[in-house]
């Protein structure tokens, strides 16, 4: 069995004490392995990336990450944290959270600069960075000024710079065009490739069974409800239906109503 990257059981997290977000979670994520996050809105995937980021902690259960428990005061272990915020990347669903610099280049070596590389390694990886997501005309720009597409790319792109073992990708081809969800998607799948740990949260049935070796869904009740293969899930129109993740779409066809769910092609 490959290594454990991260390691829950019993992870409960509520806001402000009231409000559950995830309750009783077990998950075991194996380096190398793609996983991908599902449920509909509410269901807790944010709450369960930022946990896995160490931005938040959870009030009940633990989380082992990278071979260490994750506790508040882990924070305070400035090597840890140096560490791990080098190992595991978050792209946030909401690219106007994460992009804060005024242009695009300070954006992108932003954290390189943090965790104090050099010169030479920050331009290196800056230009490889800019080829790979063919941003060059963006640097001078202010992420403010970029669609939403090119502020998706420039995130992931800061995100990737800092060549992070573990992805953690909150919905990251929300509000994308085919073109760009294709070539975020060969980006992603690239990186696993190279053996990183992919996490992505998504809704987005068609991008599914490329992103996941496994997938875990999310209900209503902020539980997981379902542990299983892609395609075990994505075939299951029943499932699908109950747990929000899919409409059915209605197509006249003279006289007669054809339903079926958006994924199949019949
Ligand atoms: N900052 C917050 N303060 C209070 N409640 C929150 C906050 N963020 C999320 N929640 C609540 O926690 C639950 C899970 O939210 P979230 O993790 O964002 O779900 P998802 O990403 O699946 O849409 C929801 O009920 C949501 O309203
Ligand atoms: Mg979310």
């Amino acid at each position: 069995m490959a290594r454990l990257i991260f390691e829950l059981k019993g992870v409960y997290f509520s806001y402000h004490g009231k409000i559950p977000a995830l309750c009783d979670i077990n998950l075991n994520i194996e380096e190398g392995s793609k996983i991908v996050i599902m449920g509909a809105n509410g269901t807790g995937k944010t709450t369960l990336l930022m946990l896995l980021d160490a931005l938040i902690f959870p009030q009940k259960g633990y989380i082992r990450a990278l071979d260490r428990e994750f506790r508040e005061n882990l924070l305070n272990d400035w090597e840890f944290v140096r560490f791990f915020r080098s190992k595991v990347g978050l792209l946030f669903q909401n690219p106007d959270v994460q992009l804060f610099s005024p242009t695009v280049k300070d954006e992108l070596i932003f954290s390189l600069l943090n965790l104090g590389f050099t010169q030479k390694e920050i331009e290196k990886r800056l230009s490889k960075i800019v080829q790979l997501f063919r941003i060059k005309e963006l640097l001078d720009r202010a992420p403010y000024q970029l669609s939403v597409g090119e502020k998706k790319k420039v995130a992931i792109a800061s995100v990737l710079i800092m060549e992070p073992e573990v992805l953690l990708l909150d919905e990251p081809t929300a509000g994308l065009d085919p073109q760009t969800t294709r070539d975020i998607i060969d980006i992603i799948l690239k990186e696993n490739s190279l053996g990183k740990t992919i996490i992505t949260a998504t809704h987005h049935l068609e991008i599914i069974e490329e992103l996941a070796d496994k997938v875990y869904v999310l209900g209503k009740e902020n539980k997981i409800v379902r542990s299983d293969y892609p395609k075990e899930v994505l075939y299951d129109e029943e499932f699908l239906l109950k747990y929000n993740l899919a409409h059915i779409h209605y197509h006249h066809h003279k006289d007669l109503v054809h339903t079926h769910l958006p994924l199949h092609n019949d």
